[in-house]
């Protein structure tokens, strides 16, 4: 039976490398599709966890892991060995920056030496880590390939990017288009053929290099909207103006604007750090992306401006940074997520203990982060602050009752839109 047959009856066995944010969901979809899955991952907490049915993301429901588990359609190992019984493996490996924000894409090599040891004829290889323009056929293709061992006849490569929104409950996993190319013609109609089991629409592009450019076009595109619209919000701080009003205001022309919102800066995992994969490539080339070198050089100064406010604030009321206690709400880059990595209020908080001020934070779904842990948010802890920071404005928040009880908020996105009060300072 060919591969693609496999793929068609959900008898082939698909492998995902990297049970994260983008890997676990995957691996889910697959095996609720029906397939046989099984996650190859390096951290062995994850993996016992999973084998136990436990879920440790929140876009995954646990009900259905469970279940999966229970019926033996999902199971995780560290065992690079599986890897040999996989008719189809997609690799979902982190991609981070080196602090010289150089890529560092040592987990793809990683994960790609194990597929080698372990290649074999008819199987299936799709990239889906982030990453710079010509990875798939310049670094993951020469490790596979071989004079014996020819892509597009032994084995079959393709990249096609990982597009999830963690928290979006409008586009599921299912629901989003996904972009599909692979090496040769018949690598890209199998990948198509696989993804086409658990998603609406597949959508085929001619080389692995644009495939892997339409993620970073994607990233660069929210990475240098979002530093215009911080920029905005200087000049609208500067010309004493209400930012949020503006954008509103803007945002109701229903042709050729699209509103932006500006933060304490710029968070997450993929949006700060991939468009730096494409200006590394590029420098490469003796081309300087301006753009997005500007975006991230206005977005990363964010943090400093929203610190500039607290401490205006903290003035007007005759008070310093230092030794006043500063409540900080939300420390995931986004709301209603639970992931901090590169989140801006990270940075927000470092800055004013660095200035004297006693920080404490609340997040309902970070219960810790660099050393410290989320305090329960009560009358009493926002009467005893002497500034209430809002820094990510998760839904969960009762704001009338924030603002009620503190007697200072700053408020860096926005989220007392619907409440008067001069006791609020916006970004
Ligand atoms: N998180 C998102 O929202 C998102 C969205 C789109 C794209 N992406 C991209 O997807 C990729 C993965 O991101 P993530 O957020 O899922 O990362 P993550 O850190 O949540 O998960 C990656 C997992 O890979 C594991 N791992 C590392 N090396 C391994 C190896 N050699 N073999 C097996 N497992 C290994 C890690 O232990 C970790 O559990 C990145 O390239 C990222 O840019 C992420």
């Amino acid at each position: 039976m060919t591969l693609k047959e496999k793929i068609i009856r959900k008898s082939a066995k698909i492998g995902i490398m990297g049970l994260g944010y983008t890997g676990l969901p995957l691996a889910v979809e697959f095996s609720k599709a029906g397939f046989d899955v099984t996650g190859i991952e390096i951290d062995k907490d994850k993996v016992r966890m999973i084998n136990q049915g436990k879920c440790y993301i929140r876009d995954v429901k646990q009900s259905e892991l469970e279940e999966l588990v229970k019926n033996n359609r999902l199971e995780a190992t560290v065992d690079f060995s599986v890897l040999k019984k996989m008719d189809a493996i997609s690799i979902c490996v982190p991609t981070p920056l080196r602090k010289t924000k150089d890529p560092d894409i040592s987990y793809i090599l990683n994960a790609v030496e194990e597929i080698a040891k372990n290649l074999h004829k008819g199987q299936l290889i799709v990239l889906e880590s982030t990453t710079y323009p010509g990875t798939t056929r310049e670094i993951v293709l020469p490790k596979l390939a071989s004079k014996k061992f020819l892509v597009g006849k032994d084995f079959y490569l393709a990249f096609s990017p990982e597009r999830t929104d963690p928290g979006n409950k409008e586009y599921t996993l299912r629901s989003t288009p996904k972009i599909v190319s692979g090496i040769t013609k018949k690598c890209t109609s199998i990948a198509v053929t696989l993804y086409e089991q658990i998603i609406d629409e597949v959508v085929p592009v001619s080389t692995t290099e644009s495939a892997e450019m339409v993620k970073l076009l994607e990233n660069t595109f929210r990475i240098v909207n979002v530093g215009l619209i911080n920029e905005i919000a200087l000049i609208c701080d500067r010309l004493k103006l209400d930012t949020w009003e503006v954008i509103d205001a803007a945002a109701t022309k229903p042709f050729g604007f699209m509103p932006f919102y500006p933060g304490p800066g710029l968070g997450g995992h993929c949006v700060p750090v991939d468009p730096h994969y494409l200006s590394w490539k590029l420098k490469a080339l003796n081309f300087y992306a301006r753009f997005i070198e500007l975006a991230g050089e206005i977005n990363i100064k964010m943090p400093e401006f929203l610190l500039s406010k607290i401490d205006a604030a903290l003035n007007e009321r005759k008070k310093s940074i230092k030794g006043s206690k500063i409540l900080i709400l939300g420390v995931a880059y986004k709301s209603n997520v639970s992931d901090a990595r590169e989140s801006p209020a990270l940075d927000v908080m470092r800055l004013l203990k660095e200035r004297g001020g006693k920080v404490v934070y609340n997040d309902p779904y970070v219960p810790q982060v660099e050393g410290l842990k989320s305090i329960h948010l009560t009358r009493s802890s926002l009467k005893n602050a002497d500034c209430v920071v809002i820094t990510t404005a998760h839904s969960d928040y009762d704001y009338k009752e924030i603002v009620e009880n503190a007697r200072l908020i700053i408020d860096s996105r926005n989220a007392t839109k619907e409440i008067k009060s001069k006791k609020i300072i916006k970004l």
